[in-house]
Parts: C-alpha cells; structure tokens; sequence
C-alpha cells in the first residue's frame, strides 16, 4: 500500500517538475531558423507540398489549412514552411506534433535542397523502399527529426547512410527497426550531434561506432540492450564533446563503474536509471563531473553513502535517486547547491534525521529549490520549524518516515507550495494555516489534533486529505468556500455534528468521512454534490431514511452508508446510479425486501464493466478507502491497487432487517465480485441461477431463514473462493465438488445451522441412517412456507 503511495505520489511530483525537465532535455533547436518573407516559392515544390497534403487524411489541428492554391499559393508563407531568402527553395519543413494522420507522400523527395525536415508525433506511415530514399535523397538535410511517427525500417539499413554527411540531427526514436540490432552505419554519421534512438527495443553488442562521432552532444539509446557490453563507459568516456548521454533501461552491466581519467567534461546530464548496478554510490564514475546539471539514478540500487564530492557539483540542478531499496545514507552538507531545483531520494535511505538533512539543503541568496521528496525513507527526527531557505518549494514530499513534532506554522509564507505531502509520520499538534497558493494537501495518518481552523486560507485546494488522525470538533462552515475541492478526506478522525449545508462544491467527487462521530440525518448538501463519485459515510451515527435524490448523483461508483442508523426500505432510486460499483448499506436498519430493479445496475454487469479510474482522485489509496474493500472483501486480503479500482464490484447488505427473497434477478448481475446478504431475515430459496454470478468470488447468505435445496449450479462458479451458507434452513444434498471442497476445508463451518443438509462433505447421509421421511417431511414444510409467503406478498 505505502508502496503505491509514493508511487503516486512520485507521479504527481514527476509532473510537477515536468516543465522543468523537458526544458532541460533537448537540445535547443539551433537549426530551425526564420527564412520567411521575400522569396517567393518555386511551383514544383509548391505542388510537392500539395500532394504531400493530399495524402493527409486527418488534421484536427488544421495545420495544413494554409496551404491552398489560388491567392496564398506562395508555399513559403505556409504554416511550417521556411524558404531561402536568395533561391525560394523551401529549406525547411517542421510538423512536429501536428496529429497528422496519412502517409507520407514520396512528393516530398522533390524538395532537394531541405535543410530541416520535422514530422515527429504524428501518425505518419511511409513504405520501406521510401524510407531509404528519404535518408539518402535529401543532400543537403542536417536535420532530421521522424520520432514517433509509425515508421519501420524492415530491411537492412544500407551503408551508404554516411553519404548523409551534412546530417547533424537524427532523431528516430519509437520507429521500427528489423534486424533488432542498432545499425553501425550510423557510426558514419561524422558531422552528427544529435543521435535519438530512443524506445526502440533494439539490442546491441558493440557500440564502438560511437567513437567516431566526434561532435556528438545528445544521445539517446534508452531502452537498447547494452547487456553485453562490458566495455560502455570506456566507449562513452572517449566522446568528450557529450552533454547529453541518457542509457535508461538499457540492462548496463554490472561492471565496476570507474575511470582513471573522465573526458566528459562537458557532460550536462546524465541519465543511467532502471539498470541495477548494486555497488557502492562513492565508487562510481561520475561523482567528479562538475559540469553534470540533471542527474538520474532511479533503481539503480546503488547503496551506502553519498560521497562529499557531491556537495562540490555546484552546477546541479536535478537529482533523482528514487527506489533504490532504502540502503543509502546521506548526510552530504548540500549548501552549495544553489542550482539544486528537484531532489527525489524517495524510498532509498536507510535512515536520517530529517532535521539535520534539513539543516544541509541549499542555503543561497535566491534558492532555487522546488521539489523535495524523501518519502518512504525511515526518517526520524523533529520536522524543523525554521525553513526559511526553503521557501521557493512548489513540492514537499515527506509521506511514510518517522517524523515528529508539528507542522510550522512557518509553512503560511511558501507561498509556491502546491503540493505538501506529510502522511503516514508521528506529527502532532494542530493543523495550521495552510499556504494560500496549496493544491493537495495529504497529512493522513499522523496524530493531529484540535479543532479545523476556521480560516483554510487555501482556496483554490483540491485535494484535502485529513484522514486517521485525531482532529475534534465539527466541521467549519468555511470549509464551503473551498469551491475547487475534488477530493475531501475526513475520515477515521474525532469529527461530531453535522455537516455544514454548504452551497455546492461542483467539482467534488470523492467524500469520505467515515469513522468519525458524525451525527444528524443525510446530510442534504450531498444533493447538491452532482459529480461525486465516492461517498463514503460508514461508521458514523448518521440516521433517517435514505433521501430519493441520492438516484440523481449519477456519476456514483462508491456508495458505502454501512454501520449508521440509517432505516427504510432500499430505495428503487439507488437503482438508477448506472454507474455503481459498490453499494454497501451494511450494518443499519434497512428493512423491506431487496428491489428486484437491482439488475439496473449497469456496472455490475460484465457487459459495462466499470470503466478504469477516470480520476486520480477516486484512485488515491489511502485509509478511508481501503474501509470501503475491506468492510466487502471481508475475508480476503486487500489486492486492489489505484490502477485496478475498476474490479472493485460488489454490493453488502448485511446486518439489516432485510425480508422477502433474494430476488432472481440479481444473477444478472454477472460483473459482481463480492455478495454479502448476511445477517437478515431473507427467506425463500436461492435463486437456482446463481451460476450466472459469473465473477464472483465471495458470497455470503449466512444467518437468514433461506430454505430449498443448495441450487447446483453453484458449482459454476469458478472464480468463487468463499462462501458461507451457515445458519438457514437449507435442505437437500449438497453439491459437492470441484472448489467447494476447497472452499469447504477453508472454512467448515459454512454449512452449519442447516440441520437438513446432507450428503459430502456433511457426516449426514441423505438417505439411510438418518430418517428420510423427517427430512421430505421438513423440506415440504419449508416449501409450503416459502409457497405461503408468495401468497403473502401477492
Ligand atoms: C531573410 O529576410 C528577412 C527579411 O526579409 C531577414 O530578416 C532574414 O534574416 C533573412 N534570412 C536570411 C537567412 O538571410
Ligand atoms: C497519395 O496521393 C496520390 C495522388 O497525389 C494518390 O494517387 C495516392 O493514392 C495517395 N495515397 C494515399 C495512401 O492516400
Ligand atoms: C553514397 O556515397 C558513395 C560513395 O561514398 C557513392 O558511391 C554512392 O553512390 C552514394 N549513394 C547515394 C545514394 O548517393
Ligand atoms: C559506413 O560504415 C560501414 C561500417 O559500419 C562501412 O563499411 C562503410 O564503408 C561506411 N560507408 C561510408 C559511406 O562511409
Ligand atoms: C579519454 O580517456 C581515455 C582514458 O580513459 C584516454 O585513453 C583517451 O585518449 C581519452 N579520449 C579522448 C577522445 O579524449
Ligand atoms: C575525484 O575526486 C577525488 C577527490 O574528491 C579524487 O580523489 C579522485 O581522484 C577524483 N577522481 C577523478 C577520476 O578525477
Ligand atoms: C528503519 O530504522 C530502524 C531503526 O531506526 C531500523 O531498525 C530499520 O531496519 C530501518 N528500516 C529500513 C527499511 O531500513
Ligand atoms: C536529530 O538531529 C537533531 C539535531 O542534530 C538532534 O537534536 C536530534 O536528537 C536528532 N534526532 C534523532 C531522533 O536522532
Ligand atoms: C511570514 O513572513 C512574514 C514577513 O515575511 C513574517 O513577519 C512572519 O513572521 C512570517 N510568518 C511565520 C509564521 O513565520
Ligand atoms: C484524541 O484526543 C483526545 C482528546 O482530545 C484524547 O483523549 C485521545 O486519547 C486522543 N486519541 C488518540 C488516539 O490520540
Ligand atoms: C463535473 O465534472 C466535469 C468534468 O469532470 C466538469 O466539467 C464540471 O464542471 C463538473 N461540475 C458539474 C456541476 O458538473
Ligand atoms: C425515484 O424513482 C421513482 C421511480 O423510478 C421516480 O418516479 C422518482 O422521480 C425518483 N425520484 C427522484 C428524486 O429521482
């Protein structure tokens, strides 16, 4: 669980510093220039230009729409086109992320004198012959860029592909190559920069080829098989010229990781995360590159402490040395590092004193430090009050360590904190005023206390997360005018009263307040809560009927109302929400029968299944939630992650007064996973169907006054791993077999209290030793009953 957590919460700081990072990624594209205006274009590259257009079939952009004959028919002032001044040969072609749909059109190859060809992210598809003629047509090319696009180079790159030897960058990540092996042709590309091969799932033995580009700055092989190349860091170190060199992923082998003399000193970023090196972090290479800006050593597991030396890299800006395994120590003094923007070491110490790590970071005349993550790290230590120096932080992300003492009230004047991630420590105290600019806000699990203040002063928050802590009192009116709320968490806190009737909160789509002392009826200002999806009130002392417009929160996929004092039959109206995943009323005094309209619900159905999250927001794991599965999944282990919400399907009426009979028409509810009807007074028999419950892997019918025979088909059920028929009047053989004697030898007592039940695995023989007629004589009994009781409600 903490696991996914930091996960998910990576992701979100990840995005946080996205800007940051594309920045730092490419190169700037120095070639791209402004040749416009004057010349005017020639007409047989006007009319190249046109058929290339005529084989686009989609441009939701309209990036094309310039390009027309008739009045603006002068190809050089058309969108992405750049022409020579002198000659009006078109120079350039840049559609770069254009959502083109088509093919490319070889018209194309007419355009001789093309400096600059961009297609990259879009759906362009070319022929293979084509494709050669594109790499080895255009003379005077020195840029060209065919990243993700949907190419495939399905024969043998042929070796005249030096004769590009203007090109100075190639970028070809995401296409297709056949053979899988990087092609060393491209070792004759001299004049070449830029080299991007990235995510193609190529595979290579040697990479010596690389020695001879000599002006190489940018390359990119991540996701290439480099396993067997003992020798790759000697091959890069003899590429001084290198910025940027990023082998993410490329199984780098475990060889010990030094030099005795590095030529990179001009290296800006380097990027060897997702190979497992399992060596010491002081005995690497790469800790004496001054120049090094962005450094990422995600899963490297690289263990032990951090060199000093690391405290001298003044020219840092990034790093990220995330899921390492918790073997690390850090105790570098780091206020050197003034460059220092985004430090991510989340689930990678060992150990550490929050406060004197904080005591290390930069301390500079403008700090520049926006990110902090250590989540998942075993710290310890007071969380200071005093972090003056780290008032330029967007992300502060300390989640799952040992940390105590109580939030500074400090915190008020980051006025860039967005994000503020404190779940799952020892602090205590009160909440204090939360910086005006916060977006999420994640505090669970701590030992807060105290009233909510009644001044938020964050009022563009989204998500509040205040859950298993001990906060008193009731919930402050101001909490309304917190009108971007997604995601409000209050759950398994001290809260009492009701709560406020708010104006509505539009954008609100998960409530969870369970396992608090709220009080009062349905609280109706959930009426107003049109795009909630999961409404969590379980263990409060909430009371009343359930209100008929809870049928119009349409977009509900979690409902759980369970162990409250709610009372009244289960309204037709729950019914209407299509979208319900889970309806839990477990644990009221709900009475009247079970709706047969009960089939309405859609997503319970493997024909409209639950669509995947749609929503972080509902995804977020945490304590409140995981209330909701396991109050379902009773006996099983939680299994369910974020990503797999979408198999939470199950409805829980227990411990209510429910009567009549459990209606047939729930088997058409083929998508349910979890069925627990326990506790109530149904009667009648099993729906003989019950087979068709296809998905299910929990049911639970004990303690009611169900009666019939065992219906057989409930051997259908494949998926089914638990099941408790205890305490009915059931009669009749058992039908035995296939994973109910599992099931039954996991728990034997699910046939107990059925004092009619008979045959394996029951020591009860069905005829014989046992009266017969005793039992012909019950079971008609029971029949008449259930016969009776149709009469009844007829
Ligand atoms: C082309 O002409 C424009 C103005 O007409 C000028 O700004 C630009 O620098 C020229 N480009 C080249 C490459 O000469
Ligand atoms: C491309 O356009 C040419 C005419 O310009 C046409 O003959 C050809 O069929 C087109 N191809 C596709 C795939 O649209
Ligand atoms: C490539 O260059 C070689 C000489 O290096 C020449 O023989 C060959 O014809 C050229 N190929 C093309 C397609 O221009
Ligand atoms: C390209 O490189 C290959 C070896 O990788 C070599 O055999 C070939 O002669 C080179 N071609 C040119 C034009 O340099
Ligand atoms: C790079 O360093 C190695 C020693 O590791 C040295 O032999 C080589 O000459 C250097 N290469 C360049 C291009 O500077
Ligand atoms: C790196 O710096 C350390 C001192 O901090 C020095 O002992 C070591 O020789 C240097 N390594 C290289 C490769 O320059
Ligand atoms: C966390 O720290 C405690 C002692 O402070 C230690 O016993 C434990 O092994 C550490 N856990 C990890 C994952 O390193
Ligand atoms: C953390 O460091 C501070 C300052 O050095 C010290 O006072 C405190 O005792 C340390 N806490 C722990 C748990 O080691
Ligand atoms: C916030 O900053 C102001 C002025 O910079 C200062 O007076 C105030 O004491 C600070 N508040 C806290 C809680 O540190
Ligand atoms: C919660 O706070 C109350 C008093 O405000 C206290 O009695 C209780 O022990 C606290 N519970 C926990 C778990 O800290
Ligand atoms: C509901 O959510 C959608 C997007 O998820 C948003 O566009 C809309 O404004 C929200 N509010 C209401 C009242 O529908
Ligand atoms: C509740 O359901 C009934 C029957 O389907 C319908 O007539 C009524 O309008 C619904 N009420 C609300 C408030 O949706």
């Amino acid at each position: 669980m903490h696991h996914t957590t930091a996960k998910f919460s990576l992701l979100i700081v990840a995005a946080a510093a996205w800007s940051f990072l594309s920045a730092s990624h490419a190169l700037p594209r120095q070639l791209q220039g402004n040749h416009a205006s004057g010349a005017s274009c020639l007409p047989h590259e006007r009319d190249a230009l046109l058929a290339f257009k005529n084989n686009i079939t989609s441009d939701p952009q309209g990036i094309l729409t310039s390009w027309q004959r008739g009045r603006n028919d002068n190809c050089c002032r058309w969108m992405g086109v750049s022409c020579s001044n002198q000659t009006g040969h078109v120079l350039q072609l840049d559609l770069r992320d254009g959502s083109l749909i088509g093919q490319i059109s070889p018209s194309l190859l007419s355009l001789e004198h093309l400096e600059y060809l961009d297609l990259s992210t879009n759906d362009l598809s070319v022929t293979d012959d084509r494709i050669s003629q594109f790499l080895f047509s255009f003379k005077n090319l020195r840029h060209l860029d065919l990243s993700w696009t949907q190419l495939s180079f399905t024969r043998r790159v042929p070796d005249h592909l030096g004769n590009l030897s203007t090109l100075e960058y190639l970028d070809l990540s995401g296409a297709y190559f056949l053979p899988r092996e990087v092609p060393p042709q491209f070792g004759n590309l001299s004049n070449l920069r830029y080299l991007g091969l990235d995510s193609n799932h190529l595979y290579s033995k040697d990479i010596s080829w690389l020695i001879r580009l000599h002006r190489l700055e940018y390359l990119d092989m991540r996701g290439t098989n480099l396993g067997s190349i003992d020798n790759w860091l000697h091959v890069v170190n003899m590429i001084p010229s290198l910025k940027y060199l990023l082998l993410s992923n490329c199984s780098l082998p475990r060889a010990k990781q030094s030099l005795t003399h590095i030529n990179l000193t001009a290296l800006e970023m380097l990027d060897i995360s997702q190979n497992y090196f399992g060596q010491p972090i002081a005995s690497c290479w790469f800790w004496n590159v001054t120049s090094i800006r962005s450094l990422e050593l995600m899963e490297t597991y690289l263990y032990g402490p951090f060199p000093d030396a690391l405290g001298q890299m003044t020219s840092l800006s990034e790093l990220d040395f995330s899921q390492n395994g918790n073997s690390a120590t850090m105790t570098v003094d780091l206020k050197n590092l003034c460059e220092l923007y985004v430090l991510f070491l989340d689930g990678s110490l060992s150990s550490g004193n929050i406060t004197e790590f904080i005591e290390k970071l930069p301390r500079c005349s403008f700090s520049e430090l926006h990110c902090l993550s250590l989540n998942d790290n075993n710290m310890t230590g007071i969380l200071p009050q005093m972090m003056g120096h780290l008032s330029s932080l967007t992300v502060l992300s300390l989640s799952n360590n040992s940390i105590r003492g109580c939030i500074s009230p400090g915190l008020q004047n980051f006025t860039g904190l967005l994000i503020l991630f404190l779940s799952s420590n020892q602090l205590s105290g009160q909440i204090p005023l939360l910086p005006r600019g916060l977006l999420l806000l994640d505090i669970s699990t701590n030992f807060l206390s105290g009233h909510l203040q009644l001044e938020f002063k964050a009022p563009n928050i989204e998500a509040l997360i205040l859950s298993s802590n001990n906060i008193t009192g009731p919930v402050p009116e101001t909490l309304c005018k917190l009108q971007n709320l997604k995601y409000l968490d209050l759950s398994t806190n001290s809260f009492v009263g009701e709560l406020p009737a708010c104006f509505p909160m539009p954008y609100l789509r998960s409530l969870l307040l369970s396992k608090n002392n709220f009080s009062g009826k349905f609280p109706t200002l959930i009426q107003s809560l049109s795009n909630l999806t999961l409404l969590d009130l379980s263990w409060n002392k909430f009371y009343g009927a359930l209100p008929v417009w809870i049928g119009d929160l349409v977009n509900l996929r979690f409902l759980d109302l369970s162990h409250n004092m709610f009372y009244g039959d289960i309204l037709v109206n729950i019914t209407h929400l299509t979208q319900l995943q889970l309806l839990n009323l477990a644990d009221n005094n709900i009475s009247g029968s079970i709706p047969q309209s009960l089939s309405k619900l859609m997503a319970m159905t493997k024909t409209h299944p639950p669509s995947p999250d749609p929503d972080w927001y509902i995804g977020w794991v945490n304590n409140g939630f995981l209330d909701i599965l396991s109050a379902v999944t009773k006996h099983q282990e939680y299994k369910y992650a974020a990503q797999s919400i979408a198999y939470i399907v199950g409805i829980d009426l227990s411990l209510n007064q429910l009567t009549g009979r459990i209606p047939d028409e729930i088997t058409s509810l083929d998508g349910l996973r979890y069925l627990n009807l326990s506790r109530n007074c149904l009667r009648g028999n099993i729906p003989e169907d019950i087979g068709a419950l296809e998905s299910v892997e929990s049911v639970d019918l004990s303690w009611n006054r169900l009666s019939g025979e065992i219906p057989p088909s409930i051997s259908d059920l494949t998926f089914l791993s638990t099941l408790d028929l205890s305490y009915n009047n059931l009669s009749g053989t058992i039908p035995f077999g296939r994973q109910l004697e599992t099931i039954y030898y996991s728990n034997p007592s699910m046939f107990d209290g059925n004092d009619n039940l008979c045959g394996p695995p029951l020591q009860r023989n069905c005829s014989g030793n046992s009266d017969p007629k005793n039992v012909n004589e019950k079971e008609g009994g029971k029949n008449s009953e259930s016969l009776f009781f149709y009469f009844g409600l007829s």
